[in-house]
């Protein structure tokens, strides 16, 4: 099935990032010389898409800045059928509310949806991936997480199981270690069916107190369903000290001058 739009949602506060995140958007955080948004964004093209989407607020206008300067030095944009929109988030009312935004951007088609903080590497992108196995259903990606840490994420309550897909018989946002019914979670990557909109709409706030996208996804179950991708490659939480540190190491060991500067450095420490 044919993807054409994907949305980007840069609204996010990014708490754990404070202080810098007062003054620079978690998305341009960057893994050694690119934003986190910058490879989200090239993984979507690789998908084919062409209509990028970003929900921004207040403080996340160096984003559309980074953007405007790659269209005007970069010829492939330039000649090519992209095109850039950005909707403002009045307040950061949840991943919902910031995928409501682009509704009458979407219109009556599905679309894609792409976290930069989760950053996948793969030598296949991940969103062009599930766009394979894109059948109609809403798809999130889904990976396999210590039990410990189910609470950080939505968690799938799976019904059947293939090597590359899962069908959901239900998901919770958040739910405590006794609670969680698979260490199945949800990471930034969704396809998803226009219907969603209506739900979103008629949603009330969830855990957090904000509009979550995977309460959307449980409603939708009965009518829609719920296809699970097993991403490949690694994924990294860079909303978190811990997972941007990882991908920027991850990404320098596979440059070879890098590479050396890591060596040398544990073996003068
Ligand atoms: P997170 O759950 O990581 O929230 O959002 P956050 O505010 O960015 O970060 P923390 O947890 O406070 O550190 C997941 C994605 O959804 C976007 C974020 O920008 C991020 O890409 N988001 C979240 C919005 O666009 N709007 C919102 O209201 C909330």
């Amino acid at each position: 099935m044919r993807i054409r739009k994907v949305v980007f949602p840069v609204g996010g506060l990014g708490t754990r990032f404070y202080p810098i995140t007062k003054a620079i958007p978690k998305e341009m955080l960057c893994i050694i010389d690119k934003p986190l948004i910058h490879y989200a964004f090239e993984e979507a093209l690789a998908a084919g898409i062409e209509q990028f989407i970003f929900i921004t607020r207040q403080g996340k206008n160096s984003i559309e800045d980074y953007f405007d300067h790659l269209l005007t030095c970069s010829d492939e944009f330039k000649s090519g059928n992209c095109s850039f929109c950005y909707v403002r988030q009045s307040e950061p009312l949840g991943l919902g509310h910031a995928v409501l935004c682009a509704k009458h951007l979407v219109g009556d088609e599905p679309f894609a949806v792409i976290s930069a903080d989760d950053y996948v590497a793969h030598e296949k992108s991940c969103i062009g991936e599930m766009i394979k196995n894109y059948s109609g259903a809403n798809m999130a990606a889904v990976m396999t997480v210590p039990h410990r840490d189910v609470s950080k994420y939505g968690i799938v309550d799976v019904e059947t199981e293939t090597d590359e897909l899962v069908t959901a018989r239900s998901v919770d946002e958040k739910p405590s270690t006794d609670q969680a019914r698979s260490n199945l979670a949800i990471v930034g990557r969704y396809l998803l069916n226009p219907a969603i909109f209506d739900v979103l709409q008629h949603l009330k706030p969830g855990v957090k107190n904000e509009i979550q996208l995977t309460d959307a996804l449980l409603k939708m179950i009965p009518t829609t369903g719920l296809t699970g991708f097993k991403i490949k490659g690694k994924r990294f939480d860079c909303g978190s000290r811990e997972g941007l540190l990882s991908a920027i190491l991850h990404v320098s060991t596979g440059n070879r001058k890098l590479a050396g500067i890591i060596k040398k450095f544990r073996e003068d420490i």
